[in-house]
């Protein structure tokens, strides 16, 4: 990430102090002196104290009380132990007593820059991570799961930062699932990707209760474009921003466009059920994300919906015709799931106490331990 310029202003009677720090300046990068005339907000301050230290220490401790932005150091001919410790506890950043050293100056000149990095990267937020979750076969319940992660893990935020996105066309059910009527879908970002932006974004996604963020798909084919895999990839980059998470039912898709979902997402969890055709496309779905380089095979997770012990192909059984083991069984449960469906309300608010509940639970608590991050990234707008 390049570093911000970071602008200093003079606040110093003695000539040659300001010239031992310009000196020391001119050869660290990233900084640039603010000459008196001129009208800059300066992210550092150098300050030479007066004589009545006590009070020109009480009104930088004013200033700075009112700007969070700018930082200041000090030079003072006097540094009694008391002066340096008001000085500490007023947020002063650092105190040069005289005669100067020009090590002391640049040194506290690195550290400045370091702690603005931090910041700056603090300010920006750490990427949201995608999941996709993939239908083996249509009806395994894809949509259940994508819904209800994003749900569970919303459940576990203090404040939700999640996007739920929908790429099956005509056939996109979050929705429902939710029982929402959002304004608008991707349709509207493909019709306008050159008007993309965190604004524009934030007018199209809906919210629901729970807070997470519902991005739906188009429900008709009106000759929006679709969205190509540079529209993609430009459109999770910036929900990436803004979102912990974002959750995405990707259905059975497997077109350019959804490959390259896969490829950016940090876990792909496929959905299988206890059938042979499920179980054989599994098995083909696998090995042809991770032969073709679209997905590392860390990245994946085998979800074993409606699971029931006298299935007829039992679990070890599941693991050998895939090859691979299961990461996460999840009960069958058809009235809670259909209960769910119909009244439009989260698996967790039609049964909290039920066996598929707890469920998810387990598995965000398992595989996405830090999903219970508190933190929230600012949003842009
Ligand atoms: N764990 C489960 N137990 C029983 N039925 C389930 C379970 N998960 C989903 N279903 C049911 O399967 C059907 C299809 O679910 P859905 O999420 O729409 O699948 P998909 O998105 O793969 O088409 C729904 O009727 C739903 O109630
Ligand atoms: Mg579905």
């Amino acid at each position: 990430m390049p570093l911000k310029t970071t602008f200093v202003k003079f606040s110093v009677q003695n000539q040659e102090i300001t010239n031992q720090f310009i000196r020391a300046i001119e050869v660290s990068k990233g900084f640039k002196v603010v000459s008196k005339g001129e009208n800059h907000q300066p992210d550092l301050l150098i300050i030479e104290l007066d004589k009545d230290s006590e009070t020109h220490l009480d009104k930088l401790n004013f200033f700075l009380d009112k700007t969070e932005d700018t930082h200041i150091f000090i030079v003072s001919e006097k540094s009694d132990p008391e002066i340096l410790i008001k000085a500490l506890r007023i947020g002063i950043k650092e105190f040069f007593p005289f005669p100067l050293q020009p090590k002391a100056i640049q040194d506290a000149l690195t550290r400045f820059k370091e702690r603005q990095a931090k910041i700056e990267q603090k300010k920006q937020g750490i990427p949201g991570k995608i999941f996709s979750i993939v239908g083996s076969k249509g009806g395994v319940g894809t949509t259940t799961i994508a819904v209800n992660l994003a749900t569970t893990i919303a459940s576990k935020q203090k404040k939700p930062s999640i996007g739920l996105l929908d790429m099956n066309i005509i056939f996109g059910e979050i929705p429902i699932f939710l029982d929402m009527s959002p304004k608008h879908h991707w349709g509207d970002i493909t019709k306008n990707i050159e008007r993309l932006d965190a604004f524009f974004l934030s007018n199209i996604l809906s919210e629901h209760p729970t807070g997470i963020h519902i991005l739906s798909s188009p429900r008709y084919l009106d000759g929006q474009p679709s969205p190509t895999p540079p529209i993609m990839e430009t459109l999770l980059e910036l929900m990436k921003k803004k979102y912990d998470y974002i959750i995405i039912d990707l259905g059975q898709s497997m077109n350019d466009t959804a490959l390259k979902i896969l490829k950016m997402s940090e876990l792909v969890n496929i959905v299988a059920i206890q059938s042979l055709p499920c179980l054989s496309n599994t098995n083909r779905l696998i090995k042809s994300m991770i032969e073709f380089g679209f997905v590392e095979r860390e990245n994946i997770n085998i979800v074993l919906n409606r699971y029931f012990k006298k299935g007829v192909i039992p679990l070890d059984s599941v693991e050998k015709g895939i090859g691979e083991k299961v990461t996460w069984v999840i009960p069958n449960d058809y009235s809670t799931t259909m209960s769910a469906i119909n009244s439009g309300k989260p698996l967790h608010d039609v049964s909290p106490r039920s066996k598929i509940v707890k469920s998810f639970d387990d598995y965000v608590e398992k595989f996405l331990p830090d999903s219970r991050k508190k933190e929230k990234k600012g949003w842009l707008f």
